[in-house]
């Protein structure tokens, strides 16, 4: 079993994540998004803050509070997720980690007024989507970041498609889960996860999303420590 950061492990270093769902608005009332609560994301932040790092959490709507001492970049869609982890990265980060529920598609001419029942009809059984930008593959590509970690949200093949992900979008680190499972994953307060990088896949058992957060972040800075050396 890991053990938990140790405090000040991460002192001078910049660490930059992303959690929570985006919205993408429809009109302006209406939005596409998914369930993600934010609360692994928020928990890594919390357990980087305690190792001492300078901690940017840039986060989709979600209900909970953020961290004491994270620095806090609120946003809603992809694009303002995408433009908010640029600039924070751009001055060079530690560890980037890319916890949050990203909508793959947008609206692509969301409408300006509130759309009527007879009209949203028509409007949304045909409405036309566009891709988002890929956030973690933008930071990746960007080349300032020495270690990314995505997560992969699966419901079937999780170690197959999260390993996949790990070298479509060119990252160090997959931390994947199981979400068709329900007593783990999007409206649990407990995870189980498999740490997928590119020497090993690693098991960490069902445990609170708070407890995790504090494995998981140690799992990250020995394989952060390691690739500096
Ligand atoms: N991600 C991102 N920007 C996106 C989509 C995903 O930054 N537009 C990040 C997520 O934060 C996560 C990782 O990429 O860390 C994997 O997200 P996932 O949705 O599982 O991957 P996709 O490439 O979108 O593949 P798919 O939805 O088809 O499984
Ligand atoms: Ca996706």
């Amino acid at each position: 079993t890991p053990a938990p950061v140790a405090a000040g492990i991460l002192s001078g270093t910049r660490v930059v994540l992303t959690a929570g769902p985006t919205r993408e608005y429809i009109d302006p009332v209406r939005f596409v998004s998914n369930e993600s609560s934010g609360r692994m994301g928020y928990a890594l932040a919390a357990a980087a803050i305690s190792a001492g790092a300078e901690v940017t959490l840039i986060s989709g709507p979600v209900g909970i509070p953020a961290p004491d001492g994270v620095q806090l970049a609120s946003v809603t869609s992809a694009e303002q997720m995408l433009q908010a982890a640029l600039a924070a990265t751009a001055e060079g980060c530690d560890i980037f980690i890319a916890a949050a529920a990203v909508a793959d598609y947008r609206p692509a001419s969301p409408a300006g007024q509130k759309l009527k029942k007879q009209a949203a009809a028509a409007q949304l059984s045909q409405l036309q989507l566009v891709e988002n930008p890929d956030v973690l593959k933008s930071v990746a590509d960007s080349h300032k970041v020495t270690y990314l970690v995505g997560f992969a949200a699966e419901t079937e093949q999780l170690a197959e498609h999260a390993r996949s992900k790990l070298t479509r979008k060119g990252i160090d680190l997959i931390v994947a889960n199981d979400v068709s499972r329900t007593d783990i994953g999007f409206n649990s307060d407990f995870n189980e996860v498999l740490l997928i990088d590119h020497e090993q896949t690693q098991r960490l058992e069902r445990q609170s999303k708070t407890q995790l957060g504090q494995y998981l972040l140690a799992e990250i800075v020995t394989r952060w420590q390691h690739k500096q050396a």
